[in-house]
This record gives structure tokens, sequence and C-alpha cells, in this order.
């Protein structure tokens, strides 16, 4: 890559829009600053100095909200955090007329969250801030892609040809979705791992290339990496399911079924856990556990992403 690389995007709706040379630059970006977040005193550079950011979570979020507010202080941005309970979306305010009014403010980035799939391209057009989508419904999660594809990089060297399980509630996942278009775009091999009920086949139409099991044990020992899935019981993934027991026997992912994986293989979760159901603790806390490193690079990775599309700004509005 040349240093004349500008980010080609306003916002960051999904990794769908994104090229193979988009994700290497922000990986490569994020790999600087992993630099600034392992320095032993000042972890702080002055990339986004003056720039205002808004974080907009109208979904709970703990890792990926604070995650955000942690980069955005590592590049020194000024930071409002939006709340949805007191604002006046509760009084009945549309969306879009929130945006505008956020937007006569003019802030640069916009970091939302919204139960909404959609919700941030329909923003995108009606401001001019870049908006960076930190989870739309079941649509994408496109940051928890880039950086389970960093870990995965840091880990392997490479994501070219990596075979990957993604296991569990294929069907209410957005992690799911970003990691399919971003780790096909790279060329790893995915195959999906679920009950019938929570692994739609539609998505065949969209990733043909992409393996389907409902079988997690004869995947296993092929795989270089398993990211694991939270069940996604607030979205009714009680209902798909025949009970906890027969869930527990064909997927849960136990040290008794690590025996069939290969040694050195990698385990990711975007988390939050639900510890005894889809991961045990024994796994989730073993020695192929990667589950820790990816919020570690939650912080360089949206780094990179907030940077790259504030340069892209000077280089489109130049600055006096
Ligand atoms: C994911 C999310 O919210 O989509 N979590 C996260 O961002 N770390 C996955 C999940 O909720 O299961």
């Amino acid at each position: 890559m040349t240093n004349r690389y500008v980010f080609p995007h306003k916002d960051l709706l999904g990794i769908e829009p994104l090229s193979p040379q988009d994700i290497t630059a922000i990986l490569d970006q994020a790999k600087g600053f992993e630099e600034v977040c392992e320095r032993p005193d000042i972890k702080i550079v002055p990339a986004l100095r003056k720039r205002l950011v808004v974080n907009l979570f109208f979904e709970n979020s703990t890792r990926t909200r604070n995650s955000f507010e942690i980069a955005e202080k590592r590049l020194s941005a000024e930071i409002i955090n939006f709340d949805a309970d007191t604002s006046s979306l509760s009084k009945g305010e549309t969306l879009i007329d929130t945006a505008l009014n956020l937007e006569a403010m003019h802030p640069d980035l916009i970091v939302m969250r919204h139960s909404a799939a959609g919700a941030h391209a329909l923003l995108a057009r009606h401001m001019k801030a870049s908006i960076v989508n930190a989870g739309d419904g079941a649509h994408e999660h496109p940051t928890q892609a880039l950086l389970d594809a960093y870990t995965l990089r840091e880990r392997f060297g490479r994501l070219d040809g990596l075979k990957i399980a993604i296991v569990g509630d294929i069907r209410h996942s957005r992690v799911v979705r970003s990691n399919l278009w971003l780790l096909t775009k790279m060329g790893a091999k995915v195959t999906l791992v679920g009950p019938p009920t929570l692994l739609p086949m539609e998505l065949k139409e969209t990733w043909p290339d992409v393996d389907f099991s409902f079988e997690l044990d004869p995947v296993l020992p092929h795989m270089d990496a398993i990211m694991m899935l939270r069940a996604q019981f607030e979205r009714g993934t009680g209902q798909y399911i025949p009970g906890a027991g027969e869930y527990i026997r064909y997927y849960q992912l136990h040290a008794e079924r690590m025996k069939r994986a290969k040694k050195d293989v990698a385990i990711l979760h975007p988390g939050p856990m639900n510890r005894g159901f889809e991961i045990t603790s024994e796994v989730a806390d073993g020695p192929n556990s990667l589950i820790l490193q990816q919020v570690t690079n939650g912080v360089p990775v949206r780094m990179a992403v907030l940077y790259l599309l504030v340069v892209r700004q000077g280089e489109h509005h130049p600055l006096t």
C-alpha cells in the first residue's frame, strides 16, 4: 500500500461495501495504534484533537460502547454520549429529527448502535458527519468483524486460506453477517454450524461458497479457528431450540469436545458469553481462547476506523 491510500467511504455502515484493500488498510492502521495502546505511560495521540464524536447507543452495550469511548479518548477527540433513555426520542421525536438536530451542532463523527437494520444508512444520507455502525439489528456489526479479523491475523499471520467455523445462533447474529462479508472477501473458508432452526439457508444465496453443517463434531478437526456465538435469548432464540440440554449436547464447546479439534485451534467469542450454555468456562478461559485478546484489539481497530474516516474528511473538505 502506498502512503496515498485514502479511505474511500464517507461512513462505515458495514463490511459489505468495503474492498479487501480497505479492510487491509484498517487492519494495518490498527497495528500502528496497537503500539500506542501498549505504551507504558501516556497512551494518547492527537489525531482527533478538536474533533467532536457523538456516541449514540439505542441498544444495550458494554464492550462496544466502552471500547469506542476508549478509542476516542486515545485519539484526543471531544466526546458527547447521547443517552437514548433521557433524550427527546422518548418523547416521540423521530430518528431523523434527532439526527438533524445533532447535525445542527456539526459533529465530525457519529457512532451509533440501533435495533433497526438500516438505521445507519438512513442517517448517513441525511448527515455530513461520518456514521460508524456499532451494530444495527441483525444486519451488521462491522467493527466486531474487523477486530475478529485483526485477532486472527495476529494469531495466524494471514486470513487467506484459514478455515473458520462460526457456531450457534446464526439467525439473530449481526456479528456473523459482518464476518461472512469480511472473511469471504479476504479468502478464508467459512463453515456455519448450528441447529436447522437457527441456521437460515437463505444465507447461501449471498454467500454461495460458505459451508453449512447441523453438526459440530465432524467439523471441529478441520478448523483453524472456532467462533462461538451467543444464544440471543432476548431476541427469542429460546423458541427455536427444543431445550437447553439438546443444544448443549450438540453445540456447546466444552473440554471433551475440544479433544477433536486441532491442538492450536483458536477460540473466539464476541461476548457477552452465556457461560455454561454455548461455551464452558474451562474453554473460555483455557489456553486456546483469544476472547480477551479480541477485547484488547477492539480499541486499536476502532481507533483506526475513526482515524481513517477523519483523514478522508480532510481530503474531501480541506481544513483551513
Ligand atoms: C455482539 C452484539 O452486540 O452484536 N456483542 C458485542 O458487540 N460485543 C454479540 C452479541 O450480543 O451476542
